[in-house]
């Protein structure tokens, strides 16, 4: 589907994507691309990153790729300073980075759900300590009134409750604590936005071919989902665009749910 906003909205950009190379991360990716932005994926496979780099590139994109575990810190300084050397800034950081799976409680080991806040919880707050020193105004690169923008990718699972994620729900309410408390303390300090995105279900990504399967995908779900689908990966790339751009200039420490409303519904009886 075409944008609809226009293609210089991030030019001279620089952007890191953790998790960047599939899924909703990859399509932010590719949209911030395409809107001008140079991008710097991080993930964990090799062969993925190269891949989607590749594809970024035959897009005319400027894109770089860079293997690392949001988990490990050295990894974290590691790529955002390689991608600070490589573009000579960097203005969006956006932690798509994220790792499930379903389980119940009785089930889940304390280490298992401990590996889901590392990666979710901690690795979101990892890179954002990491790269504060090059968002923050005057950072540099930057002049000394603007600074940079972060993007958080979350989930509505915890507003209420959801089978089988207890560690993935506890994990998203400390995303969303952490871009608030952020966008408290170094919105005023630094001059930086801190935004979130609570995605529903979106086809064609990992985390749905993992999550879910018959009961969304199947039509007695569609019943009561206000908008009666399932999102695209574009929904959100555009509402990272949003947030990112100028056009979110006095958005700060939110959360923007881009579900359909389906967190909201209830089935019809
Ligand atoms: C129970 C499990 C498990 C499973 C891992 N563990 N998988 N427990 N059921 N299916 C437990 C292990 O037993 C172990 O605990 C601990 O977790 C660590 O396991 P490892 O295999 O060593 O972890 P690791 O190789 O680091 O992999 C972690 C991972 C990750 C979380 C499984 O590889 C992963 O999820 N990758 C997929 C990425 C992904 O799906 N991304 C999309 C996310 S979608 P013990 O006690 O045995 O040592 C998303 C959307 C949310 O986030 C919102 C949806 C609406």
């Amino acid at each position: 589907m075409e944008s609809p906003f226009k293609a210089d909205i991030v030019k001279g950009k620089v952007a890191l994507i953790t998790g960047g190379a599939s899924g909703i991360g990859f399509e932010i990716s590719t949209q911030f691309g395409k809107h001008g932005a140079s991008i710097a994926i991080m993930g964990r496979r090799k062969q993925v990153i190269d891949s989607a780099v590749s594809s970024l590139r035959s897009l005319g994109i400027s894109a770089i790729g860079f293997q690392g575990d949001v988990r490990k810190q050295e990894d974290a300084k590691r790529v955002v300073e390689s991608t600070f050397k490589h573009f000579g800034r960097l203005d969006i950081l956006v932690n798509a980075a994220a790792g499930n799976f379903l389980v119940s409680p009785e089930d889940l080991s304390p280490n298992g759900f401990r590996t889901v806040l590392d990666i979710d919880s901690v690795g979101t707050y990892t890179m954002c300590h990491e790269a504060l020193k090059y968002l923050k105004k005057g950072a540099p690169g930057r002049s000394s009134s603007g600074g940079g923008v972060i993007l958080n990718i979350s989930a509505t699972l915890h507003y209420t409750a959801a089978w089988y994620q207890i560690h993935v729900s506890a994990a998203k309410a400390a995303v969303d604590a952490t871009t608030r408390n952020l966008a408290l303390e170094w919105g005023t300090d630094y001059d930086i936005r801190v935004n979130g995105i609570a995605p529903g279900p979106i086809g064609n990504t990992p985390g749905m071919s993992k999550l879910a399967p018959e009961e969304i995908n199947g039509n007695k779900a569609k019943d009561y989902m206000p908008l009666y689908k399932l999102g695209e990966t574009w929904d959100i790339a555009m509402a990272a665009l949003y947030l990112a751009s100028d056009a979110g200039k006095y958005v700060n420490g939110t959360t923007l749910i881009v579900d359909g409303g389906l967190w909201l519904s209830r089935p019809r009886h």
